[in-house]
């Protein structure tokens, strides 16, 4: 059997916060694991408070764990040999308004101990790559927070890691800015890096990535692939020309409901009587599928809704 190779594995994460002198710790992270397999994206799903960008923290050793530890490419994240294997694009990124796309990387390159060589081919590589080869030599002021996301990422880039970590990559972007990062981030994918990036935001996810691991209180409370984890449902769809205009009796019979207008929902277990009934009624037949549930539900279904800071 082919073994499943992983570029992040975290293994029974805790870590407390100290709150002040005389004051309970606040336990961030209780025991927290999941594993991202290499070459795939996954989104760290999470409320507020969950514990998202701790998590970030100790993969990128900001922050030291209680307890736990992490794999990188299945090797230790602390050694610093490995640490070349990572690129992280925080949250808010700071650069010097002042410079060019091409010095701030040049600045960055020197750093990561690139040559000039190097530094100059992976550069023009990197803002073709992000779209902003055609404004290398633009001062920075003028750059949109998007433009500036996306310079972000080149200077993730910069060493070529093999695991990427974006923390909130969309935040703050318009649609068109969402849109532009997700075909950017399925493009380094396809070039065989994984990405493991935090977010609120359940449609980026969906849109963005293959993976997913939900926490809430610090514990791991779903992870798998979208399908695993989105298609397991039990109920089948149809969708209709129009109302199939069943009488309540047979609708009760099998099961079904109406979710809008002309999309009838059902046990699976009722598709071929359902099928029989409406083609003998005359409707007309657009679409059948199982039922995949929204990102939306099945994440309200995990996560409890007491918010941080209520019932306290
Ligand atoms: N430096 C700190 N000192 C004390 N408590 C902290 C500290 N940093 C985080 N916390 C607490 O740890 C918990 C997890 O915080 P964290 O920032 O990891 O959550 P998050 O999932 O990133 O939230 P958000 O979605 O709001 O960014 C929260 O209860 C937070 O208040
Ligand atoms: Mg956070």
């Amino acid at each position: 059997m082919e073994k499943i190779g992983f570029a992040l594995e975290v293994e029974d994460l805790s870590k407390s916060y100290s709150t002040g002198w005389r004051k309970p710790l606040k336990l961030a992270l209780d025991g927290l694991s999941f594993s991202l397999p290499q070459g795939r994206i996954m989104g760290l799903l999470g409320p507020n408070g969950a514990g998202k960008t701790t998590t970030l923290k100790i993969i990128m050793d900001f922050l030291r764990p209680d307890r736990g530890r992490v794999l990188i490419m299945g090797k230790d994240w602390r050694d610093p040999g490995n640490r070349c294997l990572l690129g992280f694009l925080p949250e808010q990124p700071y650069y010097h308004l002042y410079q060019t796309p091409r010095k701030t990387l040049s600045f960055f390159g020197k750093l990561l101990g690139m040559d000039d060589r190097q530094i100059e081919l992976r550069i023009s590589f990197l803002l073709e790559l992000v779209g902003l080869g055609e404004l290398k030599d633009l001062s920075l002021h003028r750059f949109s927070k998007g433009m500036l996301q996306r310079l972000g990422i080149a200077q993730a880039l910069l060493n070529q890691p093999e695991l990427l970590i974006l923390d909130e990559p969309s935040s703050g972007l318009d649609p068109v800015g969402k849109a532009e990062m997700r075909t950017l981030l399925q493009e380094i994918q396809a070039q065989g890096t994984a990405i493991l990036l935090s977010s609120h935001q359940l449609s980026e996810v969906e849109e963005i990535c293959d993976h997913l691991c939900i926490i809430d209180k610090g514990r791991q409370v779903a992870q798998g692939s979208l399908e695993e984890l989105l298609g397991e449902g039990d109920e089948y769809e149809i969708v209709l020309e129009k109302n199939p205009a069943l009488d309540e009796a047979t609708m009760r019979m099998h099961g079904a409901r109406l979710e809008d207008e002309s999309r009838l929902i059902f046990p699976r277990s009722r598709l071929d009587s359902m099928l029989r009934e409406l083609i003998g009624g005359g409707a007309k037949i657009l679409e059948a599928k199982p039922r995949r549930i929204t990102l939306e539900e099945f994440f309200l279904s995990r996560v409890g809704s007491g918010r941080e800071g209520e019932g306290k």
